[in-house]
């Protein structure tokens, strides 16, 4: 498998460092946990977003475009790196930005993630919750190409096999990192939403033969729904890999049973999430996506399915800056200890 024939614009700031939690390790009394920093990607707060953009934006210039466009929920961290990524690159950026929870906080609305968007300089329009994101999209990229701007589309988070590219690359570098630190991984575990993360990290773990088994732990959709879009999405990565058919459907395994209320509303099981990995390693997530991944990741070694013995990496997708659009709901003193 050859990535180098992809375009691809290295402005991710790589490898991420892979180091061991031993705080929080010792606390759960579980297994061995590794996290892998997809945080720290680089370009406005990293996140897994990086990575997907590094193979997306060199398709946009190879395209020849001026303006990127792409959609997210309000405080959506693929829509800032986009942002980030095109002021980089001196193109023009305009976001749609869904309105997916209904709140009406000044924050959620205009800080964070979406303060950050106009600070790099796109521009945004709103729309309510539930439509067909990517329609709408495409719509107002016709309007602008009528007015002579060559726009390149990018999906919701970045999840088409272009972006999966990113996590093939991801799934490299981490069994890279795995090899020469002579470390035996015997799961990863991440945050899954728009599929694009899972599948290219499952497409880049099969066409290697790692023999580790993946779990993501959903954000938004049912199990069923989850598994057949990142299934979906590997099948077609593989392809474009020249590698078709390297992924089995019993390959893909998603846990949606940490969404809580639904997509971008906060669970009690990610807040704890949320202290216990700032009190114990000094390490942010976010309330929408990794948190709700650790929330799953804690409560399923809790219940003995990951076990002592073991080592697990959990690969930590980013999303700190989200932190500020979400401060009403942090009212957590002391509660991850009474209720571990
Ligand atoms: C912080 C964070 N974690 C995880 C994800 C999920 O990744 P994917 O959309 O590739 O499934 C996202 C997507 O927006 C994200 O922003």
């Amino acid at each position: 498998m050859h990535l180098a024939r992809f375009p691809r614009r290295f402005l991710a700031h790589l490898p991420t460092p892979l180091e061991r939690l031993d705080r929080l390790s010792a606390e759960l009394g579980g297994p061995e946990i590794w996290i892998k920093r997809d945080d720290c990607t680089g370009l406005s707060t990293g996140g897994n977003k990086t990575r997907k953009l590094e193979f997306l934006m060199a398709e946009a210039e190879m395209q020849g475009a001026d303006m990127v466009m792409t959609q997210g929920a309000t405080q959506s961290n693929h829509a800032r790196q986009t942002a980030a990524f095109a002021a980089k690159m001196g193109l023009a950026c305009h976001i749609l930005l869904e309105d997916r929870t209904g709140s009406n906080d000044a924050n959620y609305n205009n800080n964070g993630n979406v303060l950050l968007d106009h600070l790099h300089g796109a521009t945004t329009e709103k729309r309510p919750g539930g439509g067909d994101m990517n329609a709408e999209m495409e719509a107002v990229a016709d309007r602008f190409r009528a007015e002579g701007r060559k726009v390149y589309t990018i999906p919701g988070g970045g999840s088409n096999p272009t972006g999966a590219l990113g996590y093939v690359n991801c799934a490299f570098e981490m069994l890279g990192q795995f090899n020469e630190r002579g470390l035996r991984v015997d799961h990863i575990i991440h945050a899954t939403g728009s599929a694009g993360t899972q599948a290219g990290l499952i497409t880049g773990l099969k066409a290697m033969n790692a023999g580790i088994p993946l779990l993501g732990i959903g954000v938004r959709a049912p199990r069923a729904k989850q598994e057949e879009n990142v299934f979906n999405l590997a099948v077609a990565t593989a392809e474009k890999l020249g590698c078709a058919g390297v992924v089995d459907r019993a390959d893909v395994v998603a846990n949606t049973e940490y969404v809580g209320e639904g997509y971008g509303i906060p669970t009690e099981g990610g807040m704890q999430a949320i202290a216990m990995f700032a009190e114990l390693e000094a390490i942010l997530l976010d309330p929408v996506y990794s948190a709700k991944g650790a929330a799953g990741f804690i409560d399923l070694i809790r219940k003995g399915h990951f076990k002592k013995g073991e080592r697990v990496v959990f690969l930590h997708t980013g999303g700190a800056a989200a932190l500020f659009g979400y401060d009403q709901a942090f009212d957590f003193a002391g509660r991850w200890q009474a209720a571990g």
